[in-house]
């Protein structure tokens, strides 16, 4: 393969882009902060599926790590990240620097309101403002395009999908499945920080999720009792601190009184291993038979129900 240069400017990025789309090429983007993984190759792949070509960003963004957090020792590896990214497929780099990004003092920022609040927002305050601001530069920057995230964070692509549909950006932005290790752990950047004891532990995050889903497919209805099922089974690990364990409505992140037969449940937990918190989610349909409703649903209302969701 021909060695990829990595782009710095936003000029130059924008001008790449701009420069692909008059040639009648549709573009694919796929935003990361690097440290890529099989889990990025596969978003890469994608996009290069259904692009003609991918750009992938590499940008470690100042704006979404609260103070504490881990901006400074945050995996830095941009030349195998740009053989991978080229690998899978990426005809363009974009990899620009802090002042590149953010040349003066940050006074505008993106907040998603009610979606940010909960799970994630809730325990790194600013977190989601920092992500919708950088996603918004480069969807900006980018201009038309389909965006590829993992649902891996599944409260960032639902922030994502609300502040591009709000904002107007041009964006498809596409949802891709999580990828795993055998053992079930979710591929993650932040992996490589797991002692060997705490990554020994560390697959009982996916076992969780998974307890869940069979208590609601036995029949469970009541969002915190799933909640306390998949607990339950994180508490058996002692290495594990649980941060949270939910069952929410995957279009809202809220956890209703009783789920009913056919909604979209989504999973989620959150945890420290040592110094490194983990995260991690499964989508589940609630069994049973759907109530008929005395209306029937006309084709159009139908198409909206199966675009619902992250
Ligand atoms: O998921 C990530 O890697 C980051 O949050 C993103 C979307 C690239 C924004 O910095």
């Amino acid at each position: 393969l021909p060695q990829l240069q990595p782009l710095t400017t936003v000029a130059a990025f924008s001008a790449a882009l701009d420069a692909q789309r008059a040639a009648g090429r549709t573009v694919g983007l796929v935003p990361t902060m690097g440290a890529l993984h099989a889990g990025h190759a596969s978003l890469v792949r994608r996009a290069a599926a259904e692009c003609d070509v991918v750009a992938v960003t590499i940008f470690v963004n100042p704006l979404q790590f609260g103070p504490g957090e881990d901006f400074e020792r945050y995996p830095r590896s941009l030349a195998a990240d740009v053989a991978l990214a080229a690998e899978a497929g990426a005809g363009i780099v974009f990899a620009p620097g802090v002042e590149d990004m953010y040349p003066g003092a940050v006074v505008t920022t993106v907040h998603v309101d009610g979606l940010t609040e909960v799970l994630e927002g809730a325990s790194r305050p600013g977190h989601f403002d920092g992500v919708a601001t950088v996603v918004a530069k480069l969807f900006a920057m980018a201009g038309r395009c389909r965006a590829y995230f993992g649902l891996k964070d599944y409260q960032q692509l639902a922030v994502i999908r609300r502040m591009a549909s709000d904002l107007s950006f041009p964006v498809d932005v596409i949802g891709c499945e999580t990828v795993r290790e055998p053992d079930g752990l979710a591929l993650s950047s932040r992996n490589a920080y797991l002692s060997p004891a705490d990554r020994r532990a560390a697959p009982a995050l996916h076992a969780a999720l998974g307890h869940g889903a069979e208590v609601i497919d036995g029949g469970e209805t009541v969002p915190a009792l799933v909640a306390a099922a998949m607990a339950a089974v994180v508490a058996a690990e002692p290495a594990i601190t649980l941060d949270y364990a939910v069952a929410v409505e995957a279009a809202t992140l809220v956890a209703p009184p009783a789920f009913r037969p056919g909604d979209d449940v989504r999973l989620l937990v959150a945890a420290r291993l040592g110094a490194t918190r983990l995260i991690d989610n499964l989508g589940v349909t609630v069994p049973g038979p759907i109530p008929t409703s005395p209306i029937p649903t006309s084709p159009s209302r139908k198409a909206d129900a199966a675009c619902a969701g992250a």
